[in-house]
């Protein structure tokens, strides 16, 4: 008997195709893998057939069986499916609809930041939330024996600075490292700003969390003055806030800007009574000792650099009182906004 498999083939995965229901498939199945069925008709073959031919023929019977348990395989999950669907979905009701959620508010409030200064021509940079002392500290001109350097200021890690024999490395406690960290490298001019989560061990209250979010700005040039910071952050404010915001440049000290600034925003025009001035940010012009510590070459080059409180900025916008809010994820709060 002469076995044309490849004719046999092509006729099997023909036959499969057309199957719809469950005794067609049932029928197919005893057809080629039945006791009388055609795989059986091969082997049962081979007592006869020439002693040249029988390896192929062997062979050619268990490609044959392989194949058709393949496309039973496939064929039975889609009648399957298709005998569920019909017997306990009435496909003609409305579907319910998935409940969609929402960006949290801060990630709305970061955003919403961040265009702003996108639209005044600076670009947003994310960098590490793990970082060194040089970048969060010495970098920054903040001295070896500055108090936030104490374990009570600052979370340190239980892992060495790979950079700095026997530092260890620690939770950023505020966006500036990203200032250092830009600086070395690239050149200037540029405006950036970079985004992020930052950690220090306050006890949580109404207005303090051992972590939250800021927004870091930078811009240096070869000529920048603190006259354009104080328009940047105005227009900032009435772009963020709307065009009713107060708010006031404070005299401050930071040791990486020099002079210094603080901005706080009028809470009770805003519609929060909690107290009459909120502070959202520390500003000022860079401290040359910074450019220095990145390898600017001194007196080549000006900036200014701002830094703010993301959770301050959404409290005063949408009229929350207490920070704890924010990450209880209570969806009663959330999905007000
Ligand atoms: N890093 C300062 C803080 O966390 C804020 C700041 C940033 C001040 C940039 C001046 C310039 O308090």
């Amino acid at each position: 008997m002469q076995w044309n498999f490849q004719e046999i083939h092509s006729q099997a995965q023909t036959e499969a195709q057309g199957i719809n229901n469950l005794q067609a498939l049932e029928a197919f199945r005893l057809k080629y893998l039945g006791k009388k069925g055609l795989v059986a008709a091969v082997f049962a073959s081979l007592g006869q057939a020439d002693p040249g031919h029988k390896s192929l023929i062997g062979k050619g019977a268990n490609d044959l069986r392989a194949l058709v348990e393949g496309l039973i395989a496939e064929k039975s999950i889609k009648v399957n499916s298709a005998k569920i669907l019909e017997e306990q979905v009435d496909i003609s009701l409305p579907g319910t609809g998935e409940a969609l959620g929402h960006m949290h508010i801060l990630t709305q409030t970061m955003q919403e930041i961040i265009s702003v200064f996108e639209q005044m021509g600076f670009v947003a940079i994310e960098t590490p939330e793990i970082e060194t002392e040089f970048h969060n500290f010495t970098g920054l001109n903040i001295p070896i024996d500055h108090p936030s350097r104490d374990a009570f200021d600052t979370f340190y890690l239980d892992a060495e600075d790979p950079s700095a024999k026997g530092r260890r490395l620690l939770l950023r406690s505020h966006t500036s490292p990203g200032q250092v960290r830009i600086m070395k490298e690239h050149k200037p001019p540029m405006a950036v700003i970079v985004p992020g989560r930052v950690y220090r061990p306050d006890a949580v209250d109404a207005s303090h969390s051992f972590m939250f979010h800021q927004i870091e700005g930078l811009l240096v040039d070869e000529r920048v003055q603190f006259s354009e910071l104080k328009g940047l952050l105005t227009e900032f404010c009435k772009r963020f806030f709307g065009p009713r915001v107060i708010m006031r440049f404070r005299p401050h000290f930071f040791p990486f800007t020099e002079p210094s600034a603080e901005v706080d925003i009028n809470a009770e025009i805003l519609g929060i009574q909690r107290k009459k001035w909120l502070e959202i940010l520390g500003c000022g012009m860079v401290n040359p000792r910074v450019f220095e510590s990145v390898g600017y070459p001194p007196g080549k080059y000006k900036g200014f650099a701002f830094g703010m409180g993301v959770e301050r900025m959404a409290m005063l916008k949408y009229g929350i009182n207490d920070i704890r809010l924010f990450y209880e994820n209570d969806v009663r709060f959330l999905k007000q906004f």
